[in-house]
């Protein structure tokens, strides 16, 4: 495990634009972070999502109809799934999330709230292909809120709709969210928030990094930079060196590899797409989702939309 780690990271940091996949963000701190961008007032997306949920609770529940199965993608602390138990009323919850730690004991808390629904908790790296063949025949809804697709490349998220679509059966749904391409000013703030949370966030990334493969770098001598890149409509995340530094990784059998970033260098740390209602729909449909239904806020900041095959 921490070879194949390793190599991975020594490939995307030695690459010709360096990068550390937003998978090391969620380590305990970095879930703990993150949860503290929720609900930061610049981070609008988790409290117009949750606006959206709230109003239209009813549509929702309506256009999703009988659920057997809540598959929660990317479950964090399972707040918002926790939300939707009383409207779609699942028998079971099956939860799935990057971080296991976090994930267990999140679920353990919630299944002591809800001792009627059968809960599991399974640590997934949801950019890999999934298949849930034990529940083929059940009316699921996979739920995959707070724009996590919007980490995926446009590529990766066409994959990953078109994974989905097959697994439906026709049998269930997607209730996903997503934000919503918006001025820059509102996106820009979003990701450079004035406590600091997000850069300590970034920052966390290399420390949860040293922790897997033993690497030795030094937050200090790095900066959170964040922007939203117009013509890729995205926000990109990156570390910049705020000096000339050399990283040491350690290798197989005691040959460690030496990396060297000079000052102002970047290491690309995350993507977050921002759609276009139609865009998004339009992508859903190319996956093979063909009923699709679609709420937002007063201010189409955030798209939450309810689709099946
Ligand atoms: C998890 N994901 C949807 C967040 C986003 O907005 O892309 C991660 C995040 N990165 C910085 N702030 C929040």
């Amino acid at each position: 495990m921490k070879n194949t780690l390793s190599e991975e990271l020594l490939s995307s940091l030695t690459a010709d634009t360096p990068s550390i996949s937003p998978k090391f963000f969620y380590d305990d701190i970095g879930s703990r972070l993150f949860d503290v961008i929720t609900l930061l007032n610049e981070y609008y997306p988790t409290r117009t999502e949750k606006w959206i949920m709230d109003a239209y609770q009813g549509d929702i529940a309506a256009a999703v109809g009988h659920c057997d199965v809540l598959v929660d993608l990317g479950a964090g602390n399972c707040a918002k799934a926790s939300r939707l138990f009383e409207t779609l009323n699942p028998r079971q919850y099956r939860a799935l999330d990057i971080s296991k730690e976090y994930l267990e004991v999140a679920v353990a808390d919630l299944q002591k709230q809800f001792p009627q629904i059968e809960m599991s908790a399974h640590a997934v790296d949801l950019s890999l292909p999934m298949a849930f063949p034990d529940i083929q025949e059940l009316d699921k809804v996979f739920f995959y809120p707070g724009s996590s697709i919007g980490n995926f490349d446009p590529e990766q998220a066409d994959e990953f709709f078109v994974n989905l679509a097959n697994e439906c059966h026709g049998k269930g749904g997607l209730l996903i969210g997503v934000d919503l391409v918006k001025d820059v000013e509102t996106l820009n703030l979003a990701y450079n928030d004035s406590l600091g949370v997000t850069a300590a966030f970034n920052l966390n990334t290399l420390l949860n990094v040293n922790r897997l493969i033993g690497s030795n770098f030094q937050p200090q001598d790095w900066e959170h930079y964040a922007f939203f890149n117009t013509s890729q409509s995205r926000i990109e995340m990156h570390l910049r060196a705020l000096k000339d530094v050399q990283i040491t990784l350690p290798g197989h059998k005691g040959h460690d590899h030496l990396i060297s970033f000079g000052a102002g260098n970047l290491i690309h740390t995350e993507n977050s797409y921002k759609y276009t209602q139609d865009h998004f729909v339009e992508k859903l449909r190319c996956a093979g989702f063909k009923d699709i239904h679609c709420w937002t806020d007063p201010n189409k900041h955030f798209l939450v939309c309810f689709a099946k095959t």
